[in-house]
């Protein structure tokens, strides 16, 4: 379990990735070189993007910002982005990926994942993602949304393992089936919508344990997520938040407390179920 925010877990390939990092999904590409600078500024080491947010070019600028700022280096940093549903042919993704690091401004990204499972798109993707890892230009590849029919239907031809699958949880979707199949084949699990995108944070049962520590609701939803040994990306574009989101180390749930959330689960998703959303924008 990690200890303080810049901890890191080893993924299945070797590779250690922070336990936590900060999520950029709906922050306009002008306001996101500001954000991703304060976050490193504040102790984040691990930033989550994807071509679709729009915000690439802004994530790089931050990270050249703050790079500059803390004189940190690029290697101090985990940057990860994602291939849209658009094009997940082999040469799209191949182009796809060098358009990321382009619009980032880097010359590799550390994780490099499929955004959605689509129908059965993700094949070929996953092909031009074992290349592109192969030839050293990812640290490490992994995938988005996949639920256990698309892992298994992976599984059965690929030749590297995606290291992680990061999927919408939170208590309310906590996907049990799904995480013990990842257990199960060394996958780790990345939470998104950790906090169910802010629909989580008046709850009762979590305020009432929040109570008790001091802490907030979104304090005690990502303490869950780590002592849970899952992945956590929470996006805040203020910078108290940052801080406050990473301040979760100071304190532990009860396995008793920990029951009660577990018990919160309603299979409730805030985004698309993967089995049916294969859209292209
Ligand atoms: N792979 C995928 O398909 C997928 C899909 C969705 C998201 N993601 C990734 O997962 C990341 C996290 O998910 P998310 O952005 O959808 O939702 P989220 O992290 O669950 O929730 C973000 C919302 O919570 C608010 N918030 C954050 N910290 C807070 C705090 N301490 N107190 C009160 N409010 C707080 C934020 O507002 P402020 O910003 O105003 O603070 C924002 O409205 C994304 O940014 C993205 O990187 C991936």
């Amino acid at each position: 379990m990690i200890n303080h925010l810049q901890d890191t877990i080893t993924l299945n390939n070797g590779l250690q990735m922070p336990g936590m990092g900060l999520g950029v999904f709906q922050v306009e590409n002008d306001a996101t070189a500001d954000i991703v600078k304060n976050a490193i500024e504040v102790g984040y080491r691990s930033i989550d993007t994807a071509a679709i947010y729009g915000n690439e070019a802004g994530v790089g600028e931050g990270i050249k910002q703050a790079l500059a700022s803390t004189g940190l280096q690029r290697e101090d940093l985990f940057i990860t982005s994602k291939v849209w549903n658009a094009g997940l042919s082999y040469e799209e993704t191949i182009a796809a990926y060098d358009e990321s690091l382009a619009k980032l401004g880097l010359d590799y990204l550390d994780l490099y994942l499929i955004h959605w499972p689509g129908k059965d798109k993700y094949a070929e993707s996953w092909k031009a993602l074992e290349d592109l890892y192969e030839q050293g230009k990812i640290k490490a590849i992994g995938v988005c949304n996949f639920n256990v029919s698309h892992l298994q239907n992976l599984l059965s031809f690929a030749r590297i393992k995606p290291v992680l699958n990061q999927v919408e949880f939170h208590p309310r979707l906590q996907q049990a089936e799904l995480r013990a199949f990842c257990e199960q084949h060394q996958i780790q699990l990345e939470a998104w919508a950790p906090l169910m995108q802010g629909g989580l944070l008046e709850d009762e049962t979590i305020s009432k344990i929040a109570t008790k520590y001091g802490k907030s609701t979104a304090q005690v939803i990502l303490r869950w997520d780590v002592q849970n040994g899952v992945i956590t990306i929470p996006k805040s574009v203020r910078k108290e938040r940052m801080v406050q989101n990473a301040d979760i180390f100071d304190f532990s749930l009860t396995d008793e407390e920990m029951a009660i959330i577990n018990a919160m689960n309603l299979e409730q998703r805030v985004g698309p179920n993967p089995d049916e959303f294969d859209f292209v924008l």
